[in-house]
């Protein structure tokens, strides 16, 4: 037996036995005579204590200096009231004094120290992830994991929901990224797609008649990456039969507020906010508000066109919005949020400021605009004494998605978005559709499965672009969290909808033909949704960034570091799978 209790549990009632302790040396501190060891585990922290007397005493203190950071040894000794505790820690009161040290594998030095506040800057503890993944506080994230997939596991069992694997290898699913693919060696010159969601299986086990899924599964996505996404990523995913949207938003809110009272001690009384696509593009620029603040946008073209200011006579929109106490800014702070909307990534051209301080009200545009128009500016925007408006002008779209970044970026600045406090909102009447301008072809917003909201089925053909889709949005504190719909079940309208998306007749049948066959076959109205896991914990840890999260991340350039992936093939194994190879 390697240890009969662990460096985490041992308290002041257990002084006076004799026990055995396995782990790591955190660090050694040599007192002259006395020597200290911090012993680690996944439990927590145990001090040992080598006391210099006799022979033997003296030959375990020699042994105890030579320890190494990340040693990994076996004690034994006696637990003993400590003179110094240390409150900070539940086993600071006790120490071991150590009568047996035995070395069972050395290490060399870590790249990094393994504490709280580490020296390793992302990429080195990415290389040696293992390493990083002994802190504490790295570690506790996957406790944070652990306690989340088991609360949702118990609240959809309860609910009834049956756990399904899905394939992993399998055709490709549209969801809107580029697949990653797999060749097939025994289908030459064919490949498998790696899912980007089990969504036709999940409709598949609908029409099985297995009435409620659900699976904690990786998904596979070839895109972009960002804070909030990996290539590999989890999802919670559902679905129901016989169901309409509001039996799904009432199941997957109750499995949010089962989340937020079991892992976060959160109570959610009241019944979580809904908004249309519409209004929440109207009134925040994005399809995913952060409700944690208020700076609702205001449009102001009735105020602010006819007066001469070219910029915003000729633009689409003028819309803006009020930063509260922002008034006193210097010209230095505004500049700044100029520049930050300027950007690149952003492209606006400029803001307009309106001041209302000790004198008055001051604008950059006070040229064109008298102070009664003013004034009606600052009730549009709700303004008091102190507030300063930030207005921007151009075409709809993209100046309300402009203002989005700025409106964030104000709330950062502000100190507005506090991670611990949690603000869900659904995000309902999601356009069905969506074209892209540069081809001229219309995409499924969501997915091809979604269907229009009953009111519009008729639409689908004629006027596409009219019709809302019966699907809905988890949004969290500005971050999607999850998304679903209710299905299409029945063949026609599956088959107008891939007509609608620009899919030959055949093009369906080759894709998605399984599907389709099997709608002939008994398919239960359904629908469903999926959460993305890795989000949700790290919404819960209070971080933004999922990688933190997950085990073994890959970084932006979709590289696992550590093992050194993706890699080359050798040329047998191209052969092998029958693919010729460019050099
Ligand atoms: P959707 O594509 O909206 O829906 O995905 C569901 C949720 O998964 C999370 N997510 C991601 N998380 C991390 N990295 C990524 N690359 C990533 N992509 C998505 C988001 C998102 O809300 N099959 C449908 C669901 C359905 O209709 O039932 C689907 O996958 O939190």
């Amino acid at each position: 037996m390697y240890r009969t209790h662990t460096c985490g549990e041992l308290r002041l009632t257990d002084a006076g036995k004799t026990v055995t302790l396995a782990g790591w040396v955190q660090r050694t501190r040599d007192l002259g005579g006395m020597t200290f060891v911090d012993l680690r585990d996944r439990y927590g922290i145990t001090q040992l204590a080598f006391h210099p007397g006799d022979e033997v005493e003296q030959a375990l203190v020699a042994q105890a200096r030579v320890l190494g950071r990340e040693f990994v040894v076996q004690v034994s000794g006696l637990v003993t009231e400590r003179e110094s505790k240390n409150k900070n820690i539940p086993t600071g009161e006790v120490e071991i004094v150590v009568q047996e040290l035995n070395i069972l594998n050395e290490a060399k030095l870590p790249p990094f120290t393994i504490e709280e506040d580490t020296d390793g800057g992302d990429e080195l503890r990415m290389k040696y992830r293992y390493l990083d993944l002994r802190r504490p506080f790295v570690r506790s994230h996957f406790e944070l994991r652990h306690r989340m997939a088991i609360a949702v596991r118990n609240y959809l069992s309860e609910q009834g929901f049956l756990e399904v694997e899905t394939p992993v290898l399998i055709k490709s699913t549209p969801e809107g990224a580029r697949d990653f693919v797999v060749p097939s060696r025994m289908n030459q010159g064919e490949f498998y797609a790696l899912p980007q969601s089990p969504q036709t299986f999940k409709q598949l086990l609908m029409v099985a008649g297995f009435d409620r899924y659900f699976q904690i599964v990786k998904c596979f996505r070839d895109e972009d990456l960002r804070a909030d996404r990996q290539p590999e990523f989890t999802q919670i995913d559902c679905e129901m039969a016989f169901v309409e949207r509001e039996d799904i938003l009432r199941t997957f809110e109750g499995l949010a507020k089962h989340l937020f009272k079991a892992i976060l001690g959160r109570e959610f009384d009241a019944p979580f906010p809904r908004m249309s696509y519409d209004e929440a593009m109207r009134d925040y620029g994005c399809d995913k508000p952060d409700l944690r603040f208020g700076m609702k946008f205001k449009e102001l073209n009735d105020l602010a066109q006819g007066s001469g200011f070219k910029v915003f006579d000729e633009a689409q929109l003028v819309v803006g919005i009020n930063a509260e106490g922002c008034a006193g800014w210097s010209r230095k702070q505004t500049d700044a949020l100029i520049d930050f909307v300027k950007r690149p990534q952003i492209g606006a051209s400029g803001i307009v400021f309106l001041k209302w301080t000790e004198e008055g009200l001051k604008s950059t545009v006070d040229k064109f605009y008298g102070p009664e128009v003013l004034a009606n500016w600052t009730e549009r925007f709700g303004m008091k004494p102190g507030d300063l408006a930030c207005i921007m002008a151009g075409p709809a779209v993209k100046t309300r998605k402009q203002l989005n970044e700025l409106r964030l970026h104000l709330g950062d600045q502000l100190g507005l978005r506090d991670p611990w406090r949690f603000e869900p909102l659904w995000v309902l009447d999601f356009p069905l559709l969506e074209k892209d301008e540069a081809s001229g072809r219309w995409h499924a917003m969501h997915h091809p499965f979604t269907s229009p909201i009953p009111e519009h089925a008729h639409l689908l053909e004629q006027d596409p672009g009219m019709v809302k889709a019966n699907a809905y949005d988890l949004v969290i504190n500005g971050t999607e969290i999850g998304g679903g719909s209710i299905r299409i079940h029945d063949r026609s309208m599956q088959e107008a909808m891939f007509r609608v998306l620009g899919f030959t007749d055949e093009d369906a049948r080759y894709k998605f033909g399984f599907l389709l066959d099997a709608f002939e076959y008994g398919a239960p109205p359904h629908g469903g949704a999926a959460f993305g896991f890795d989000r949700w914990v790290a919404l819960f840890g209070g971080r933004s960034d999922i990688r933190e999260f997950i085990a073994f991340p890959k970084n932006n350039a979709g590289r696992d570091t550590m093992i050194d992936a993706p890699s080359r093939l050798d040329a047998d194994q191209f052969k092998e799978l029958g693919i010729a190879t460019v050099s």
